[in-house]
């Protein structure tokens, strides 16, 4: 039996957050280059985007490509960049077909022009979708994020746009790459580290955390299904008492 029939349909998470790691030592355990990691992984974000439309997530983000991924050899960054177009190429008809909407958020000056171009195309042909939304984190990393927010808030500042008064947190956010995306409910990190890899510091204050040792080719539809009744059956309290919580549960 498939998990899914265990899912509470009225609780699925809003957004959930993926960091999707393990490609490398998925590769090696096969005697294979990291590359063909890469690849099979593509395969397994196809199948988390699929069950996350299934069961009626809204917001979808995926950590594609870190500020610190940057660091890698060359060649690893470049077939990265490559089987992102390519799968943009191959995919963009799909995501339209099933009503989703693509957008990017991270440092896109560091792209190059090529992806740059083909990631603008998949967002405007899919501008108009009401399904799932999915956010791909790429050439993203958080302290880039918010310190870019910072600068541009001090210059709305300086430029008279914003009075220094009103800044508090929900001016602050108006400024993250993730503006008007709610937080993520639920992280789920594949290959077992116990790390946020500079990964929506902001944005997950209050996330769920869910690790699994499994590698991220690995990952497939049941492994989302699971994680989401593994967050079913916590209780998120948002520092208040459990006693309070069930209280505004009967209201
Ligand atoms: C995740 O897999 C993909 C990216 C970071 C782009 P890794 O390439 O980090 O795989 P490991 O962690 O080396 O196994
Ligand atoms: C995090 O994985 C980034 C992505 C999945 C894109 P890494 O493999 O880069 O993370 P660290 O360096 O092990 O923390
Ligand atoms: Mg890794």
């Amino acid at each position: 039996m498939s998990l899914k029939k265990k899912i509470i349909s009225s609780e699925i998470p809003c957004h959930v957050a993926v960091i999707m790691d393990g490609n490398g030592r998925w590769a090696k355990h096969r005697g294979l280059q990291r590359v063909l990691g890469h690849r099979s992984g593509v395969d397994a974000v196809r199948k988390l985007i699929e069950a996350s439309a299934e069961i009626g997530i809204g917001y979808l983000t995926i950590y594609a490509f870190s500020t610190e991924n940057w660091a890698r050899p060359g060649m690893e960054v470049a077939a990265l960049m490559e089987l992102m177009i390519q799968s943009l190429n191959n995919e963009t008809d799909a995501l339209v077909k099933n009503n989703i909407r693509l957008r990017t958020i991270g440092d896109c000056n560091r792209l190059a022009a090529s992806v740059r171009q083909r990631l603008a195309e998949t967002e405007n042909i899919t501008a108009a979708c009401t399904g799932l939304n999915l956010i791909v984190a790429l050439s993203y990393g958080s302290r880039w994020e918010i310190a870019s927010a910072a600068k541009r808030l001090a210059a709305d500042v300086k430029n008279g746009t914003v009075d220094c008064e009103s800044i508090d947190e929900a001016k602050f956010e108006e400024y993250l790459a993730t503006a008007g995306i709610p937080d993520p409910d639920l992280l789920i990190r594949t290959s077992g580290e116990m790390r946020i890899s500079n990964f929506l510091l902001w944005q997950m204050a209050y996330t769920e955390l869910y690790i699994t040792d499994i590698l991220w080719p690995d990952f497939g539809k049941e492994d989302l299904f699971k994680a989401i009744i593994d967050y079913q059956n916590r209780e998120r309290r948002f520092g208040k008492t459990s006693k309070q919580i069930e209280k505004s549960k009967i209201v």
